[in-house]
């Protein structure tokens, strides 16, 4: 049996080929087009907190870190484990990126952050990953950025870094609601997609609107820009993909929770795999099936991914190395993290997607156990 890694949630032909063939017909195929518009209206409503749609998650965190006004030269304070578009728009939008730890779990931890905005004085934006799309600790986070803000000169921003949690909640509330904005991926891999594509949601108007400003080259009005953005559109082509499967949403996350408690299940009973911890108040996006290899597979995890892969199962390391040990990035870590670096060591992202069958699940966690019989 071959069981990928990923099945991107896509519509079949026929569920988007009357959108597909107006678009094609009128030409109206990109430039802020009805479905954009459409797509932005209903996740507004789903998310129930305004928000504006981009071309990727990368283009959303660059711009939403701009329009905070984020300093050129200024530090954003982000965890080592995540993936590197989080550390790299920080670059790209002028910032120098200061790691943190991530706590057990796996979000970044608020003991280390509150360390890291007490060394410096030059942290403009705290930008925290709902990693796998499991929530941070954001109340935690609240009371310790706004603890550390008082009598400072500048304000400190908290963007949260979703690209994975869409439809994750905090106690009732769903993920986009938190900080000053949020930044949603609608990547293929992404529990929502557009193909490509990402989102900005806010509460503050004004940031929102400056990001408009900003996806569309800064162009304030004709083509005159006041200031320097880029081309981060979302073309007709990805709103109707995404306008789509934002339809079909609730339904599809219904099914996959089913599928994540089954594999949790399962992975429960497993002596040398063990599942991240998760917090009671929080609903979990599951993008990802993480474990984390322990006892006698604890150093074994590429003999443990290369055993699966023989078997046809697809699995990565996610996120291995973390940030601070990457050659791009290590200039800007000046200390060491024990506990990312662990925990980039034993992880491994099985395969996971809405449409798994119990089939596929028995056999993934049937080659966990093999592989404990064979190399604990
Ligand atoms: C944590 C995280 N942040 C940001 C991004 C960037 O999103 P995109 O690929 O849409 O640019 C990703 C992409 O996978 C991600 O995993």
């Amino acid at each position: 049996m071959e069981v990928p890694l990923v099945k991107p949630d896509l519509p079949r032909l026929s569920d988007i080929a009357e959108p597909l063939a107006e678009v094609l017909t009128n030409g109206k195929v990109s430039n802020f087009g009805k479905y954009m518009n459409k797509l932005e209206v209903e996740i507004g409503a789903f998310l129930d907190v305004p928000a504006v749609a981009v071309s990727s998650g990368t283009t959303a965190l660059i711009l939403a870190l701009r329009a905070l006004g984020l300093q050129p030269g200024h530090r954003v304070v982000v965890p080592s484990l995540t993936f590197l578009a989080t550390a790299q728009a920080v670059l790209l939008a002028g910032g120098i990126p200061v790691f943190a730890e991530v706590g057990e779990d796996l979000t970044m931890s608020p003991d280390d952050l509150r360390y890291l905005l007490q060394k410096h004085s030059d942290i403009d934006v705290v930008l925290p990953v709902h990693i796998y799309g499991q929530p941070c600790q954001v109340d935690v986070i609240a009371d310790i950025v706004r603890q550390a803000g008082t009598g400072r000169a500048r304000r400190i921003s908290v963007l949260y870094d979703a690209a994975h949690a869409f439809g994750a909640k905090h106690n009732e509330t769903r993920l986009g609601h938190f900080g000053d904005a949020e930044v949603f991926s609608l990547s293929f891999s992404k529990v929502l997609n557009s193909v490509e594509g990402g989102l900005v949601s806010s509460s503050n108007p004004d940031l929102l609107a400056r990001i408009e400003k900003l996806r569309n080259y800064g162009i304030e009005r004709n083509y005159e820009a006041h200031e320097i953005g880029l081309n981060g559109k979302l073309s007709e082509f990805h709103a109707i993909v995404g306008l789509h499967n934002l339809r079909q949403f609730s339904r599809k996350q219904t099914i996959r929770l089913r599928r994540a408690d089954w594999y949790l299940e399962k992975i429960a009973s497993l002596k040398d795999f063990s599942i991240p911890s998760m917090r009671p108040n929080s609903k979990h996006a599951y993008k990802d099936m993480v474990v984390l290899v322990r006892g006698n597979l604890a150093d074994k995890r590429d003999t443990v991914m290369d055993y699966l892969k023989s078997r046809g199962i697809e699995t990565r390391a996610y996120f291995f190395p973390p940030l601070h040990e990457q050659v791009a990035f290590q200039r800007y870590a000046d200390r060491a993290l024990p506990y990312t670096s662990e925990i980039a060591r034993r992880v491994i992202c099985l395969p996971f997607y809405t449409s798994i069958t119990r089939k596929e699940i028995n056999y993934v966690v049937g080659g966990l156990i093999e592989a404990e019989e064979r190399f604990a």
